[in-house]
């Protein structure tokens, strides 16, 4: 046995290794996030075969995504759709939907996959200005500094039954930190706070270790 990181790593390899098909396309998309200002901080393969999982096991047919990176997490929930499905993905960094749509082509999802380029906050008031047809299930995994807002809009763009899956909100354990001058931590505090006094939905949030470190994710239905 090594540290204690060494062995998440190894476990979640050996639990990749068994469970998960990651084909050439996806493997590509993950290395292809050197291109971005941004690299390596997209889901692992354990998560993005959670993603996929979870869009089939509720049958979403419209997605919204905070935080495209190069498409990866797209990716896996966008080939778990229908013909009909859609996803529709917000970046504000122009070289990762660049980088992400040439890979929606190479993994044949470019025809469901929408990349909005702006600040998310942004992009999904327009959504809303709009008055897009409700999603079906919301993945939030831009900066964690917004992410109440996103909750919020997320909101206002879905319908009951709709579910939120927010990434990373653990974070090593600095989420107790209450006092943490990181702007990250005070949005996940935050985050916390606001889903605490909101009936609207029904959340959990569960622990996570393995290939990145410690971090959990979040789990909500809209009521
Ligand atoms: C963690 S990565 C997304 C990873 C992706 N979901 C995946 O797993 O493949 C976060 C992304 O959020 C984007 N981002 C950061 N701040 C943003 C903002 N204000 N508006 C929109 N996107 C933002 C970054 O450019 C980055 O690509």
């Amino acid at each position: 046995m090594g540290t204690a990181q060494e062995d998440f790593a190894a476990v979640d390899t050996y639990l990749i290794d068994h469970l998960v098909h990651e084909d050439q396309a996806l493997a590509d998309t993950r290395r292809s996030s050197a291109e971005t200002a941004t690299p390596g901080i997209d889901v692992t393969q354990s998560m993005g075969a959670f993603l996929g999982l979870l869009v089939q096991i509720t049958g979403a047919r419209r997605v919204l995504e905070f935080g495209t990176l190069a498409g990866y997490s797209s990716i896996w929930m966008a080939r778990a759709m229908d013909d009909d499905g859609a996803v529709v993905t917000l970046d504000i960094d122009p070289a990762a939907a660049q980088v992400a749509r040439r890979n929606f082509h190479a993994a044949g999802v470019a025809e469901r996959v929408q990349v909005r380029v702006g600040p998310a906050l942004e992009s999904a008031e327009a959504l809303i200005q709009e008055q897009a047809e409700p999603f079906d299930l919301v993945f939030i995994d831009a900066d964690k500094v917004k992410t109440p807002h996103y909750l919020e809009a997320s909101l206002e763009l879905s319908h009951p039954g709709t579910v939120i899956v927010i990434d990373n909100v653990v974070r090593s354990g600095a989420v107790l930190e209450q006092d943490s001058t990181d702007p990250d931590i005070q949005g996940i505090r935050a985050l916390m706070e606001l889903i605490q006094a909101d009936e609207r939905l029904s959340a959990t949030a569960l622990q996570t270790v393995g290939l990145k470190g410690w971090d959990g994710f979040l789990l909500a239905r809209v009521n």
